[in-house]
C-alpha cells in the first residue's frame, strides 16, 4: 500500500486515532482527551476538551523554541513601493501590542471584531491579536461595496470594526472612508468604536465620537498575553456567498483549525519548516486566512503578503520576480491569475528572466484548473502544478495531491484524490453512490474532518437545510462532478446559483435580487458564462414591466451600476440584456442552466418540461443581436 493510501485508509477507519495522533503536532495549553464529539446540535466536533491559542501557536510559541529570528511575514507592495521583514519575535510584539489595543477597546473574548482591510501587515497583525484575546475575527473582502459590509456587521455584531483609510488597485487609490461610514450608517447594528489605520496615500477624516486613530491607540496600549480558549471555540467568522442576497458566516473553530494547517503544510504542501510559502490571495478570502497567515506561521515557516497583482504591477514577471527574490518554496493562486499572466506574456519570456531554482511546485484552488492553463504553467515553469480543490466551509483542501505523502501522477481536469480525513463521493439524486464517472453531487459522508466548519453563525438551521439534510449522513458540497475508475476527483462545477468570478465566488442569486429591484424590472435570471480570463462572468437577462417605457441602454447601464453600487467592483456584472421573456418549466422555475448553454454557444437538450420553447430561439437572437 502506498503511504498515501496508509493514511487515507487510517483516517478512514480510525478518525479518532489519526487525529489524535495528528494533534500531537501542535502545542496545547492542555492536550485533548476527548478527541471527537458530538455537540448538542448532533454535529461532530473535535478534540473538545483541549484549550489552545492559535495566536500563540503562530507566533510565541516558535520564539520559545529559538526561532524568534527567523522571518515570519514579509510584506511586499509593489503599488506602494514598499517591502517590509518581520522577524518571528518582532511579529509576535506587535501582535501582542495589538491586542493590548483591542483590550482597551474592551474586546475580550468571544467578542466580535470586523476587520475591513487591504493587504497590507497590519490586517494579518489584527487578525492574530483577535486570536490573542480570544475574540472572533471576521474579515471582509476590501472589494465589497458598503452594503456588503453593512450586511455582515449587522449579523457579526462586531464592537469594534478595523480599517485602513485606503486601499490601492494596480492605480488607483480607493478611499475605503467613505465606504466604511456608509456602511455603519446604514446597518442596524453600530460598531463601538472604528479604528482606522492612516496610510499616506489617502488620510481620512476621523470622527471625533466614533472613530479611534490607529497608530495613536497603539502607542498608548500594553502588550497583551494569549488567553486560552476551548478548542471548540471560534477563532473567526468568514462570510462567503450563498444562494441568496445574505451571505453565509461560516464559523471556524480553534482547536480543529490549527491541527488541519498544521497537517496541510506537510501532507500537501511539502513544505519544511524553514520553508517560504507564499498564498498569492487575499486575506479577505478563505485562501489568505489559511495560507497567508496561519498554516505558514503555525508551521513556523515564511510567508509573504504581496499588495499587487499578477499583471500591471508592474508586469506579468511579478510573480516570478518575487518567487526569486525570497527563494519561495511553494507558490499558490487561482488559475485565474496565471491566465492574466499567459494573455500578458504568451510565451512566458519574463519567467526565464528570474532564478526558480528554489520553487518546487505550484498549487492552484479557486476554480477549476483548465488544462490548457495547466500545461501552459507545467511546460514555462518546468514545475509540478497541483490543482486542489476547498471551500471556504473547509477551510483547507478536500481533494489534492498530497506532495508531502506521496506525488501522484496528474490527470488533467482533476484535483487528484481526497485529502486523508475526507470520505468524498458521488451521489444521485436518490442519494445512491454513483458508479465510478458517473456525475452527481460532490458530497462528503461525515465526520467531517478538523476545520470543517459547525455552523453557521447565529443561523444553524441554513447549516442543516443547505449543506446536511440533503442525503442523511452526508455533507453536500454545492459542487458537481464525478470520480473516475482510479478514484480520482473531477469537479465539474456548482450546481447551485454560486458562480466564481475570477477566482472570488459570487453569489448569482444575490445579483438577481439586486436587479429584480429595478422598478422597470418584472423578472430576470443571471447566470454565469464563460470567461477566457475570469473563468466565469455574469450575465443578467431581464423582462420588462408591463406598460414600461425605458431605453434599454439605459436601464443596463443603471443595472451595472447598481450591482457594482451593492456587491462591488469584484463582482464583474457588466452584461444585460432585455428579453420578452424566460424560459421555464411548467411550474415555473426558470431554466438558467439552458441559458448559460445557449450563451455559451454550447449545444443544449430542449428540456421536456419547458413550458415555452420559443422563448430559446428568442434568447439565441437577443445575445447574437446585442
Ligand atoms: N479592493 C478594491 N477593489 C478591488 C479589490 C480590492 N481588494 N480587488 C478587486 N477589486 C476591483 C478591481 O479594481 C476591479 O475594479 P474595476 O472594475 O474598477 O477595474 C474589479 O474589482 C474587478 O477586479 P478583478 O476581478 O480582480 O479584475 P482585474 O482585472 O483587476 O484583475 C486578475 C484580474 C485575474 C489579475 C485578478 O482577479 C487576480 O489576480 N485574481 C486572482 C484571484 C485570487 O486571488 N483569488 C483568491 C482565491 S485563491
Ligand atoms: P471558496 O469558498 O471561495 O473557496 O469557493 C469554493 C468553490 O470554488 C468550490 O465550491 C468550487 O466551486 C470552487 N473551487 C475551488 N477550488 C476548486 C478546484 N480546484 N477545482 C474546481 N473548483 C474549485
Amino acid at each position: 500500500m502506498s503511504n498515501y493510501e496508509k493514511q487515507y485508509q487510517w483516517a478512514s477507519e480510525q478518525p479518532e486515532a489519526f487525529w489524535g495522533e495528528q494533534a500531537k503536532s501542535i502545542a496545547w495549553y492542555k492536550a485533548p482527551t476527548k478527541m471527537l464529539e458530538n455537540d448538542d446540535n448532533g454535529i461532530e466536533r473535535w478534540f473538545v476538551d483541549g484549550t489552545l491559542n492559535t495566536a500563540y501557536l503562530a507566533l510565541d510559541y516558535h520564539c520559545e523554541q529559538g526561532r524568534g529570528d527567523n522571518i515570519a511575514l514579509i510584506y511586499d507592495s509593489p503599488v506602494t513601493l514598499t517591502k517590509r521583514q518581520y522577524s518571528y519575535s518582532m511579529l509576535r510584539d506587535q501582535v501582542a501590542q495589538t491586542a493590548g489595543m483591542l483590550a482597551n477597546f474592551g474586546i475580550e473574548k468571544g467578542d466580535r471584531v470586523v476587520i475591513y482591510m487591504p493587504m497590507i501587515p497590519e490586517a494579518a497583525i489584527a487578525m492574530l491579536a483577535c486570536a490573542r484575546l480570544g475574540a472572533i475575527h471576521s474579515v471582509v473582502f476590501g472589494g465589497f461595496a458598503s452594503n456588503e459590509l453593512a450586511v455582515r456587521l449587522e449579523d457579526a455584531e462586531p464592537k469594534l470594526l478595523l480599517t485602513a483609510s485606503c486601499g490601492i488597485e494596480i492605480d488607483k487609490v480607493l478611499p475605503y472612508k467613505p465606504l466604511v461610514d456608509k456602511a455603519v450608517m446604514e446597518s442596524r447594528w453600530k460598531p463601538e468604536k472604528v479604528c482606522v489605520l492612516q496610510r499616506s496615500q489617502c488620510p481620512a477624516e476621523l470622527n471625533q465620537e466614533r472613530d479611534a486613530d490607529w497608530l495613536s491607540e497603539l502607542e498608548k496600549a500594553t502588550p497583551h498575553d494569549c488567553v486560552p480558549v476551548l478548542a471548540t471555540d471560534p477563532l473567526y467568522i468568514l462570510y462567503t456567498s450563498g444562494t441568496t442576497g445574505k451571505p453565509k458566516g461560516v464559523v471556524r473553530d480553534n482547536g480543529g483549525h490549527a491541527v488541519a494547517m498544521k497537517y496541510s503544510m506537510s501532507a500537501i504542501y511539502d513544505i519544511p519548516q524553514n520553508g517560504v510559502f507564499w498564498a498569492a490571495s487575499d486575506v479577505g478570502w478563505v485562501v489568505g486566512h489559511s495560507y497567508i497567515v496561519y498554516a505558514p506561521l503555525i508551521h513556523g515557516c515564511t510567508s509573504i503578503m504581496f499588495e499587487g497583482k499578477p499583471v500591471r504591477t508592474p508586469d506579468p514577471g511579478a510573480f516570478w520576480r518575487v518567487c526569486a527574490e525570497y527563494q519561495v518554496d511553494a507558490l499558490f493562486s487561482a488559475p485565474t491569475a496565471f491566465r492574466a499572466i499567459k494573455k500578458e506574456d504568451p510565451q512566458g519570456n519574463l519567467i526565464g528572466q528570474y532564478d526558480l531554482s528554489k520553487l518546487k511546485t505550484i498549487f492552484m484552488a479557486g476554480e477549476r484548473l483548465d488544462p490548457p492553463t495547466l500545461e501552459w504553467v507545467e511546460q514555462h515553469t518546468d514545475k509540478p502544478v497541483v490543482d486542489h480543490w476547498w471551500q471556504t466551509e473547509t477551510g483547507w483542501a478536500i481533494a489534492a495531491n498530497p506532495t508531502g505523502l506521496e506525488t501522484l501522477p496528474i490527470k488533467p481536469g482533476s484535483s487528484t484524490k481526497p485529502v486523508p480525513g475526507y470520505h468524498v463521493q458521488i451521489l444521485d439524486e436518490l442519494g445512491e453512490i454513483a458508479p465510478a464517472n458517473q456525475q452527481g453531487y460532490v458530497a462528503i459522508k461525515r465526520p467531517l474532518p478538523p476545520s470543517c466548519l459547525p455552523t453557521i453563525w447565529r443561523n444553524h438551521d441554513r447549516f442543516e437545510s443547505g449543506y446536511l439534510s440533503q442525503f442523511e449522513g452526508y455533507y453536500v458540497s454545492g459542487d458537481g462532478g464525478c470520480i473516475d475508475d482510479d478514484g480520482y476527483l473531477f469537479i465539474m462545477g456548482r450546481i447551485d446559483d454560486v458562480i466564481n468570478v475570477a477566482g472570488h465566488r459570487l453569489s448569482t442569486g444575490e445579483m438577481e435580487e439586486i436587479v429584480g429591484a429595478h422598478p422597470a424590472v418584472a423578472e430576470c435570471a443571471v447566470v454565469g458564462i464563460h470567461d477566457e480570463l475570469k473563468g466565469q462572468l455574469p450575465m443578467g437577462l431581464v423582462v420588462l414591466k408591463d406598460g414600461v417605457d425605458t431605453n434599454d441602454e439605459q436601464l443596463k447601464a443603471q443595472l451595472i451600476a447598481e450591482v457594482r453600487n451593492k456587491i462591488g467592483a469584484v463582482a464583474c456584472f457588466k452584461e444585460a440584456h432585455v428579453v420578452d421573456r424566460l424560459p421555464k418549466t411548467r411550474s415555473g422555475k426558470i431554466l438558467r442552466r439552458v441559458i448559460r448553454q445557449i450563451a455559451d454557444g454550447e449545444q443544449y437538450v430542449v428540456p421536456s418540461t419547458i413550458d415555452d420553447p420559443q422563448s430559446l430561439g428568442e434568447i439565441e437572437a437577443v445575445l447574437q443581436n446585442d
